[in-house]
């Protein structure tokens, strides 16, 4: 199915990868998934869609089970917390979830034991004796993520025991060299244990065929997942040693739980059910005839492009596949990998504290493309875009624009008065404008969108800046007329990447009800009549300082 058709009876479910109830949410996360997902999302309401848009935190795993031991607390409580606290975080930047959910609900355990009991009756899972890594000190099986060496594939050492950040590549937790525990350091012996796999190398030829029959999903990475189809898929430890997972439902497994990657992303289908059931609607037939959108950053892509999609065709499509699986690339501050550890990194939270919301959203959508490039977020260059496209451009023309209908018309839309060329073509651009936009936004290119939109300000201020109406020449009335519209159309378009500031821009105009509700096909045409009254022009973005940016560059050079 196309990305690009849509009607009112069009059924879209969005999902954005699941954060780990582990720690705040970072800029990195919002400019690879929940920005993009986000402002797809606001624009399918507008379009009249059918859309949801799922997410949850993911918490379950053994790094989550120690760190809430080390705080002398459960892990219930630990990701409860956690929980609520990217829920705010996530409220405060506008990220619109219809449901944020969690991995350890009851829902996602039934649906996660469900799909493995049907895989294991389908002989897509298996159980062998393994050797695993126990630290004898710690007196622990240790995850993947608590043993570090080097890969086997390409060598980058201080990669972790799951994958290798370097070539990406996904491989089992005794496979690692030269491995070391990262809570004591010492060297893990290997402990037998009885583990279930999942056949992922049974999927080889069903997914090769997925691949190449998408044609939604971004070829630069069918291309090298195709590759590691071609280089051999290895079966999958789905097995964990600990008491902090979803229990793995078979008679002789007791204190054995699935591993996180098993149930996490069922989490997208358990959540989707439960949300929709609570609204009285069937949710698997909404999921199975809705497109599917996964929104995930580039180090996830093997989860999500094998192994999801390989369960799901193992349980026999009980559930449908993605339709697209946007990737896309890190963040990068200051041109450097981020780090927590170095401090390197801009939590979410903090960001907001010294900026707007919708600051951010414009600035991380207007440097993210669709595809695998990483994104740098550079301070001066944050100042920049602001100062130079939202305060100077938008902010400008939104601003002179009202206060002159304040000023010479008492608040009141002029009526205008006979065309001539250079309007008819200002009023063609406006007509068109919401549908190139919208093309950009329903294949992904948020950010040639945004780009599209910005244009489109400029050429509002320039139709301003040529008709001078401050001269009073006779034909004013029909550039504040046609100017007051493309406000409307600007506010509309602007919708889901600034939600609160087109949302002030609507009262300004002196609309009721929320510019979230209203169409965006309304754009093609031109909506405030002559009479109709605007409010006071207000500023609606405030230029960022020198000092501002200087001190925040200087944080993360210590
Ligand atoms: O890599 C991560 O942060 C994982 N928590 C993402 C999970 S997405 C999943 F649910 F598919
Ligand atoms: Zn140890």
């Amino acid at each position: 199915m196309s990305d690009r058709s849509g009607s009112h009876e069009t059924k879209i479910t969005v999902t954005s990868a699941l954060p780990y109830a582990n720690g705040e949410i970072h800029i990195g996360h919002i400019v690879s998934t929940y920005l993009p997902a986000d402002i797809f999302t606001r624009y399918s309401r507008m379009k009249g869609y059918n859309v949801i848009h799922i997410c949850a935190t993911d918490d379950f795993g053994t790094p989550i089970l120690i760190k809430a031991e080390q705080e002398n607390n459960t892990p219930e409580e630990y990701v409860k917390y956690w929980h609520q606290r990217d829920l705010k975080d996530f409220t405060d930047l506008g990220i619109s979830f219809d449901l944020f959910h969690q991995t350890s609900s009851n829902e996602n355990i039934n649906l996660a034991q469900h799909f493995f009991r049907k895989l294991f009756e389908n002989n897509h899972i298996y159980n062998k004796k393994i050797s695993q890594s126990y630290c004898e000190k710690d007196e622990k099986f240790l995850p993947d993520r608590y043993v570090v060496g080097a890969c086997p594939f390409c060598k980058a050492v201080e990669q972790y025991s799951d994958g290798c950040e370097k070539c990406g590549r996904a491989f089992q937790p005794g496979e690692v060299l030269d491995p070391h525990c990262i809570i004591c350091g010492n060297k893990p012996i290997l402990r037998e244990s009885l583990h279930y796999f999942f056949r992922l190398s049974g999927f080889s030829d069903q997914l090769k065929n997925w691949l190449l029959n998408n044609e939604n999903l971004q070829s630069e990475v069918t291309n090298y997942v195709l590759n590691w189809i071609e280089n051999g898929l290895k079966d999958w430890d789905i097995t964990r040693d600990i008491s902090w997972g979803v229990p793995i439902p078979l008679e002789n497994a007791a204190g054995k739980v699935l591993y996180g990657w098993f149930d996490n992303h069922i989490c997208y289908i358990a959540s989707t059910l439960h949300y929709l059931y609570k609204k009285g609607v069937n949710g698997k037939d909404f999921w199975n005839s809705s497109r599917i959108y996964h929104f995930i950053g580039k180090d996830i892509v093997y989860h999500h492009y094998l192994f999801l999609t390989a369960m799901r065709m193992g349980i026999g499509e009980e559930y449908k596949l993605p339709d697209n699986i946007p990737v896309r690339g890190h963040l990068m501050i200051q041109n450097q990998k981020i780090s927590k550890s170095r401090g390197r990194y801009l939590s979410l939270n903090d960001f907001l504290k010294a900026f707007p919301a919708d600051y951010l959203r414009f600035y991380c959508s207007s440097i993210t493309p669709l595809g695998q490039t990483d994104v740098n977020f550079g301070w001066a260059d944050f100042q920049a875009k602001i100062n130079n496209e939202l305060v100077a451009n938008v902010g400008n023309f939104v601003h002179r624009t009202l206060s002159f209908i304040n000023t010479r018309y008492h608040g009141k839309v002029p009526k205008p008065g006979e065309y001539v060329d250079y309007d008819k073509q200002f009023i063609e651009k406006m007509k068109s404008i919401s549908l190139d936009v919208g093309e950009k936004v329903e294949t992904n290119h948020i950010d040639k969108a945004i780009k599209l939109i910005m244009d489109f300000s400029t050429r509002c201020n320039q139709y301003f800046q040529f008709k001078e109406p401050w001269t009073q020449k006779t034909e004013f009335s029909t550039c504040l007329y046609l100017c007051v519209n493309a406000v409307h159309t600007l506010s509309l378009m602007l919708a889901p990447y600034l939600p609160f500031s087109a949302e002030k821009l609507w009262k300004q105009l002196g609309l009721t009800g929320s510019v979230h509700s209203a169409r965006w096909d309304s754009a093609v045409q031109l909506n405030l009549d002559p009479g109709h009254s605007v409010l006071e022009a207000e500023i609606l973005f405030l230029k960022i300082e020198d000092e501002v940016i200087d001190s925040r560059s200087k944080e993360l050079e210590q």
